[in-house]
């Protein structure tokens, strides 16, 4: 996938911007707080409906102004163009694909992949499970659609157990059968998706160990386990089993307790747990390698290579591994990069580069 143009209008600290892309990596640099991350929030928006930023579209209205509006076209492999135009008021989002209305984000969640690294993502390998879980889903939700249906019926089940557990732990008389009804549906649901989740990771694996021997010079050596209080071989009786045997206790506490949203992924390096025992450079070099087998993933399930989108992080790899990401997205991704490094831009190839100025909410080509 390729994009083509951009339009911006009123979008953060834009107030017009127009940009055209021919080349394969596309740089933005210029000083702090001029406007490079807006830009390539932009783009993300445009693809996957939502910034990595903030879950308010009024955010994204340029200060004082009261709707902002974005257009893009995109390329596929197939030299399909596909135009995405997205608008907001403050009241009504407005999303148009090839020029009809999208009435439903599912309609065209996933047609216009993108995978992004940006520096907020280090939780990936360092925060709470519900990071690593939110990696597997957003992943997964992009390219398999009965994953996004099963996990959305999931979490909506998980919500109504909760609600008439709370309202029984504060008022008393438990409605036990619907609790029955909640706690098939969680099971049935629940080992849906861990087998999906399984089946991916297994798939999965085989690039990202590779990738990550490949940009560490064969230093390190990364493996990614599933981890879960269920019997993996069994996890549908395993999970009926146990949410029977915490019914009562589910009752008491007023929440759920157990189920797929609380199973973890443990991520190791050489061997010992990233989490625990990981270097700072050692949490950078896995983000990365699970960014770039995150590119390669999609590309053997839908054929098509996503964008791909560095805001900062590429200037905190050194030299050498910088060099070997380089060569892995020199695969026909298109990418951008943003930086504030002089540095960086020495480094790129002038013959595949496009270079963008920005300063305070104007940009020029280089
Ligand atoms: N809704 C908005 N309307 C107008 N300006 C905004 C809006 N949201 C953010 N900004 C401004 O955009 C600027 C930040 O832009 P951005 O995050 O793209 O900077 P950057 O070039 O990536 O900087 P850095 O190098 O520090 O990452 C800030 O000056 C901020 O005040
Ligand atoms: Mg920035």
């Amino acid at each position: 996938m390729k994009l083509k143009k951009i339009e911006l209008i009123n979008f953060r600290n834009y107030e017009k911007l127009e940009l055209e892309f021919s080349k394969n990596i596309i740089c933005f640099t210029g000083l702090n707080g001029q406007g490079k991350t807006n830009v390539v929030e932009a783009i993300t928006v445009l693809g996957l409906l939502n910034s990595f930023r903030t879950q308010n579209y009024s955010d994204m209205i340029k200060f004082d102004k009261d709707y902002f509006l974005l257009k893009g076209i995109f390329f596929n492999t197939n030299k399909r163009s596909i135009e995405v135009q997205i608008s907001y008021d403050k009241e009504v989002k407005k999303i148009l694909f090839q020029n009809k209305k999208v009435l439903r984000f599912s309609e065209i969640w996933g047609k216009i992949p993108i995978v992004y690294l940006i520096p907020d993502e280090s939780v990936i390998t360092n925060g709470p499970p519900s990071s690593r879980r939110e990696f597997t889903d957003k992943l997964l939700s992009m390219i398999d659609a009965e994953y996004f249906a099963a996990l959305n019926s999931y979490n909506k089940v998980i919500k109504q157990k909760n609600k008439v557990l709370l309202t029984a732990k504060y008022y008393g008389g438990c409605d036990t059968e619907m609790i029955g009804i909640y706690n098939f549906k969680i099971a049935e649901l629940g080992s849906k998706i861990f087998l999906k989740r399984k089946a991916f990771l297994e798939n999965f694996l085989v690039y990202f160990k590779e990738i990550l021997s490949f940009i560490s010079d064969d230093l390190y050596t990364g493996d990614i386990n599933y981890e879960t209080v269920m019997d993996q071989k069994k996890y549908f009786e395993s999970l009926t089993q146990k949410l029977s045997k915490y019914f009562q206790t589910e009752i008491k506490r007023g929440t759920s307790l157990l189920g797929t949203h609380k199973d973890d992924l443990e991520f190791e390096i050489n061997g010992k747990l990233l989490r625990k025992f990981g270097s700072k450079g050692q949490h950078k070099i896995f983000l990365v390698a699970l960014k770039l087998a995150e590119i390669e993933y999609i590309k053997s399930v839908t054929e098509e290579y996503p964008i791909f989108i560095l805001d900062d992080l590429y200037s905190e790899i050194d030299e050498r591994k910088s060099l070997k990401v380089a060569k892995i997205l020199d695969k026909d991704i298109q990418t951008f990069i943003t930086t504030s490094n002089s540095r960086i831009i020495e480094q790129l190839d002038i013959n595949i580069t496009q270079l963008f100025r920005i300063e305070n909410g104007s940009c020029a080509a280089v």
